[in-house]
Formats: C-alpha cells, sequence, structure tokens
C-alpha cells in the first residue's frame, strides 16, 4: 500500500484540466447495461472505484475495455444477474446495478451493501421506491434477491433526496412500462448527466436538476457515445488546495455553475476568483479569513464531499469557523488525524468548531476514506516539516494522478 510524503510550504501555480467525474460516471457504466449495443464513455477517469466497477460489469458478461480516456461497454452477452459479495464490498456504488441490472434481465441477486467509513448508509430508500414500481424483494442471508417481471410505472414521494435512490429508480424505470414520477429527487449535476446519457441512449427522461423527475418508459435502447462531465469535488479540491497553500491556479474544463456554494464561500474569505464558461481562476496570498457557519446539505447546497477538505482550509484560516456535517453521520474521521497535526478542532455531535493557526506540523498519519484522505493531503501541503500519508488507496479511489497534478503544480510530494 502506497505512501505520500509531503514537504509542505510550497504555493501552487499552474494550470489543470480537470478530470471525469466519478460519481457521474458509475451510473453510466450501469445505465451501458441496458442495452445489446456498444456504449462508448468519454473523458472517464481512471480510478480504483472506476476498475472495480469494470471488473464487475466483466463478471456479468460484459466486455469493458478502455481505451486511453475512453470506455467501451458492450453488455450483449450479459450471462449473470447476481453481483459477486467480495467485489460489491469494494464498491457501493455496485448498488446501481441492481435498477439497471433489473430493468434488462428482470432478476437480481445482489450482497447487502454493509456500513462504510463515513456512515451507515442504508438503502431503504432505493428499495422502497423498487416496491412501488412493482419489483418484489426478498432479503436472506445477507443477500437481495429481486424479481421486476412484473414492474409497472408509479409515482414515488422521496422522503429524503437521495442521490443513489434517484439514479437507481430512474434506471429501473427507464425499462419499466408506463410512466414514473419522482418527487423530492436530488437535484446533484449527475443526476443531469444520467438523464442526459440515457435518453441519448433511447430513454425519455425530464426534469433532472429539478425535484420533480419524469420518466417515460421504453424497452428500445441503443448504443451512443457520452462525455462524463467534470468532475466538481475535484474541482473544488484543488480550489481549496490554492486557499490552503496560496498561489494562483486555472481549471481548465471545470463547470463553475456546479461549484456555486463553494465559489461563494472562499470569495467571502477573501480568495479573488474569476469565472468564465468552463474555467475556473483563482488568485490568494496570505492566510484567508474563517468562515462563519458552513453546512452541509444536498445540492445545490455545500457538498458532503468537500467537507473534509474545507475542514483544513478552516485549521489554517484567520479566525473560528464553524462546520456541520447533516448528510453522513461519521465523516469526520480527518479530524483526529488533522489534530495531530496541531490542529484545534473540537466536535461535539455533527457540529466541528475549528480555530485557525498560522501553519500545521508534519507528522504521520493515515487515510480514512476518500475525501478525508484528501483534506490530510492538503494540510500536508500547508505543514511545516514532513507529513507521511499512509493508507492512500482510499485517495486513489476518486483523485487521478493526485501526487502528479500536486507536484507539477509546485508541491513537493512523492508517492512511494
Ligand atoms: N440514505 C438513506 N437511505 C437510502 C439512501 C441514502 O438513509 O436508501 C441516507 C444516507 O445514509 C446518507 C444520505 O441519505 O446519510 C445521503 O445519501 P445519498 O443516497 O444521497 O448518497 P449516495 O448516493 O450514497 C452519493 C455519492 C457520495 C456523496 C453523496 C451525497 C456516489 C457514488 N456517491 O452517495 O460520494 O457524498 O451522494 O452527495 O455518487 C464521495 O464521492 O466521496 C462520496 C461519498
Amino acid at each position: 500500500m502506497g505512501k505520500y510524503i509531503i514537504n509542505g510550504g510550497s504555493t501552487l501555480h499552474g494550470q489543470l484540466v480537470v478530470q471525469g467525474s466519478k460519481n457521474a460516471v458509475l451510473p453510466l457504466f450501469a445505465g451501458a447495461l441496458l442495452t445489446e449495443d456498444e456504449v462508448v464513455i468519454q473523458n472517464c477517469p481512471d480510478l480504483l472505484d472506476v476498475q472495480n466497477m469494470s471488473r464487475i460489469l466483466r463478471s456479468l458478461g460484459a466486455d469493458v475495455e478502455r481505451h486511453g480516456n475512453s470506455v467501451k461497454i458492450v453488455g450483449k452477452h450479459l450471462n449473470s444477474h447476481e453481483i459477486p459479495v467480495g467485489l460489491a464490498k469494494e464498491l457501493r456504488s455496485s448498488i446501481f446495478l441492481l435498477g439497471s441490472v433489473l430493468a434488462r434481465m428482470k432478476k437480481a441477486k445482489v450482497a447487502y451493501p454493509g456500513g462504510c467509513d463515513i456512515g451507515i448508509r442504508p438503502i431503504n430508500i432505493h428499495l422502497d421506491a423498487f416496491r412501488e414500481l412493482g419489483v418484489r424483494i426478498e432479503e436472506r442471508y445477507g443477500y437481495i434477491f429481486c424479481d421486476a417481471s412484473e414492474i409497472q410505472g408509479a409515482p414515488i414521494a422521496f422522503d429524503y433526496p437521495s442521490v443513489g435512490a434517484t439514479e437507481n429508480v430512474m434506471l429501473l424505470a427507464s425499462g419499466a412500462k408506463g410512466m414514473t414520477t419522482i418527487s423530492n429527487a436530488a437535484r446533484e449535476p449527475e443526476i443531469e448527466g444520467l438523464q442526459d446519457f440515457l435518453n441519448a441512449m433511447g430513454a425519455r427522461i425530464s426534469g433532472a436538476g429539478t425535484p420533480f423527475i419524469t420518466i417515460e418508459g421504453t424497452e428500445h435502447f441503443k448504443g451512443t457515445q457520452y462525455t462524463t462531465i467534470p468532475d466538481r469535488i475535484v474541482a473544488g479540491t484543488y480550489l481549496i488546495a490554492t486557499a490552503v497553500c496560496g498561489g494562483e491556479i486555472e481549471i481548465i474544463g471545470a463547470k463553475p455553475a456546479h461549484l456555486h456554494s463553494l465559489i461563494s464561500k472562499l470569495t467571502k474569505s477573501g480568495c479573488k476568483i474569476l469565472v468564465d464558461n468552463d474555467n475556473i481562476y483563482m488568485n490568494v496570498s496570505g492566510r484567508v479569513a474563517a468562515f462563519d457557519k458552513i453546512e452541509t446539505q444536498p445540492y445545490p447546497g455545500f457538498p458532503t464531499d468537500l467537507q473534509a477538505p474545507l475542514c483544513t482550509l478552516a485549521c489554517v484560516a484567520r479566525g473560528t469557523s464553524s462546520i456541520i456535517e447533516n448528510i453522513f453521520e461519521t465523516r469526520y474521521k480527518h479530524i483526529p488525524e488533522l489534530i495531530k497535526m496541531g490542529a484545534r478542532i473540537s466536535v461535539i455531535d455533527r457540529v466541528a468548531t475549528i480555530r485557525g493557526i498560522e501553519r500545521l506540523s508534519g507528522a504521520e498519519i493515515a487515510a480514512m476514506d476518500l475525501r478525508g484522505g484528501a483534506a490530510l493531503v492538503l494540510a500536508g501541503l500547508n505543514a511545516k516539516g514532513t507529513t507521511i500519508i499512509s493508507d492512500i488507496h482510499h485517495i486513489e479511489r476518486g483523485y487521478q494522478n493526485f501526487d502528479g497534478t500536486l507536484a507539477a503544480l509546485g508541491a513537493d510530494i512523492i508517492k512511494v
């Protein structure tokens, strides 16, 4: 297992092109199984999660081949409806496959995805919606057995706008007879990405990006070529890194509108940010000001996936910040590691109070999860002395060539 060794203190300067979005591309892989034809997904990031999703698709009988930045998926010879336990455990997003495997093969068997490092993460919203569409579900011995031989579109009202449940229902209802509506749907940009992709395959979905989505079922899906949207969380992480280190960067190929909540917070705290259609330019000199209060919320609120990187920034901001994590119950695993680096943080329930200090100190620490791990890298970039971060496989699940990109911007970071 690799480690990052970071000597902190460099400012960041230069340009980077943002990778395709992990959270947008994983449901596209599931959607590709709706057709026997060839689907080509362009701007597909090369990440551990994407590699694991490819392995699961292959285990179902699909051909999956990567050529540079594109992945070709052909689901002509699907021969299994069972998502293997070992692989499902590696990748929580394998749960999306339930919707598309059911739409295509009318039955599916999947191991119950257990709790994970950031929260309990139940799937009750997915399963309740599937039942409303007529899926018969049995839960036995840690497996979920589903039969969708008699599914029919239906009106579905979510109690909470779950991203994964919205995507799963879009996938399943696209192949159900009749009309499905989802009210209180998630509005994340990844949902719009999935709508555009499925419509290019022949689905009839409208409303993504609003809380009300309409899906008219069809049996005719065709192959397509589709370009994955840029990764707003990765772009946001590099913006926060620059706010932590100081410097001047330009992010090419981002969608600034997807980062509105972050850009507004960073601007208020003293970062100079300019945006045009697809690029974000940022200039930071000196320590930024603390944040009064930041609460994570479903989109378009402040994203939970940027809470950990923002915590690092609050650690070195001028003044005291307060951060409230509303989405996941245990998404503060980076905080004990930041405290080892000298951060002044106290946590009561879901509220972290962070008193900014001039600079963190290098330490030997471990990444506990994906975004928390990225936050520790940002802390190492700021810290005086050397920081060694272990368990970086968590970080590589979501950031392509993180060390190389940061080094190209001037950071002193190597992977060993
Ligand atoms: N929830 C339930 N029941 C459900 C589904 C969700 O109680 O059936 C709860 C969850 O436990 C959580 C909250 O609702 O407390 C939000 O969950 P949601 O379903 O919206 O999230 P997700 O689909 O599991 C996706 C991203 C996450 C991101 C969240 C929120 C993917 C593959 N994952 O997860 O990304 O944090 O939306 O925006 O799209 C990451 O990239 O690091 C990551 C964790």
